[in-house]
């Protein structure tokens, strides 16, 4: 099973003044059991993506579709926006995580299970957490809260937007384990995030978006390695990729220079070794 995404374009406001184009000619697609990561500057149209491939936004022009598998995008994928705990709005954690599976059908006798299962793999107690209100629960335990939302529907996709923004580092620990564990499950994952550490750690593939057009899609290894283009879209990759870029764009800067500082003293190092 996979999403296809070919040739697509978004434009809000079409034929109006501030008509904008927030997703321009972009051909991807995504398998069932892959992980992907997309980065780019804020309003390159990384949501807008998001939400064409979860079947939620029409494309404007080109095609969107599930391949290998009946059924619909949005029957297939389950999108956790930015922030989801600004979406709750049941007087509950068990009906909150319990609204999406009604409205896909699910037996009610079955719900209850289901949600205790799915808050218990986002780290939350189902014993304490049940009958809890959505708004009473903290920053971290709404986020928990969100995630239980998408796994009890159980959907062969998740896509993630920005799931590290505001959370602790152990919040962040635990999501990554939770998009290892979906992975291995045969989850097909899509990730947007800025935290190139984060992506660096959960996906196999990266794409970079700039101006709602893909200007990279490659192993997160060869989009770190790439100083210029990280620099320009304004992304920092993880530490120990930036001492890499460093030193590489030093030697080339100043090859000559380097030269004469380094080899006297690897010559010296060698006749040490020598003596010895
Ligand atoms: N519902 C909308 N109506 C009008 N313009 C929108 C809407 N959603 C996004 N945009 C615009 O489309 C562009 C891409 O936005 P978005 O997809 O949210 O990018 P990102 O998630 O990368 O920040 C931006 O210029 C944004 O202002
Ligand atoms: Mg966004």
């Amino acid at each position: 099973m996979r999403i296809v995404i070919t040739d697509l374009s978004v434009i809000y406001e079409r034929g109006l003044p501030d008509e904008r184009a927030a997703v321009s000619g972009v051909t991807l697609s995504v398998d069932q059991g892959e992980s992907v990561a997309i980065a780019g500057p804020t309003g390159s149209g990384k949501t807008s993506l998001l939400e064409v491939m979860a079947g939620l936004v029409a494309p404007t022009s080109g095609t969107a579709a599930l391949e290998g598998a009946d059924g619909t995008l949005r029957s297939a994928v389950g999108l956790v926006y930015q922030f989801p705990e600004l979406q709750f709005f049941e007087e509950s954690i068990l009906d909150e995580v319990a609204f999406g599976l009604r409205h896909q059908g699910a037996a009610e006798e079955e719900i209850p299970g289901i949600v205790r299962n799915a808050l218990a793999r986002a780290g939350l107690d189902p014993g304490l957490f049940l009958d809890r209100s959505p708004l009473s629960l903290s920053a971290g335990e709404k986020r928990r809260a969100a995630l239980a939302c998408m796994i009890a529907l159980d959907r062969p996709f998740l896509l993630l937007d920005e799931p590290s923004a505001g959370i602790d580092p152990a919040m962040r620990e635990r999501l990554v384990k939770f998009m290892l564990d979906m992975l291995e499950e045969g989850c097909g994952l899509v990730l947007v995030t800025h935290d190139l550490e984060l992506a660096g750690r959960v996906a196999g593939r990266m794409i970079i978006l700039s101006d709602g057009r893909v200007v990279a899609d490659a192993t997160p290894d060869s989009i770190f390695r790439d100083a210029p283009l990280l620099e320009r879209l304004s992304l920092d990759p993880p530490p120990r990729y930036q001492l890499v870029n460093r030193v590489k764009s030093l030697a080339a800067s100043k090859a000559p220079e380097l030269e004469r500082l380094l080899l006297p003293s690897v010559g010296r190092h060698l006749a040490d070794v020598g003596r010895r």
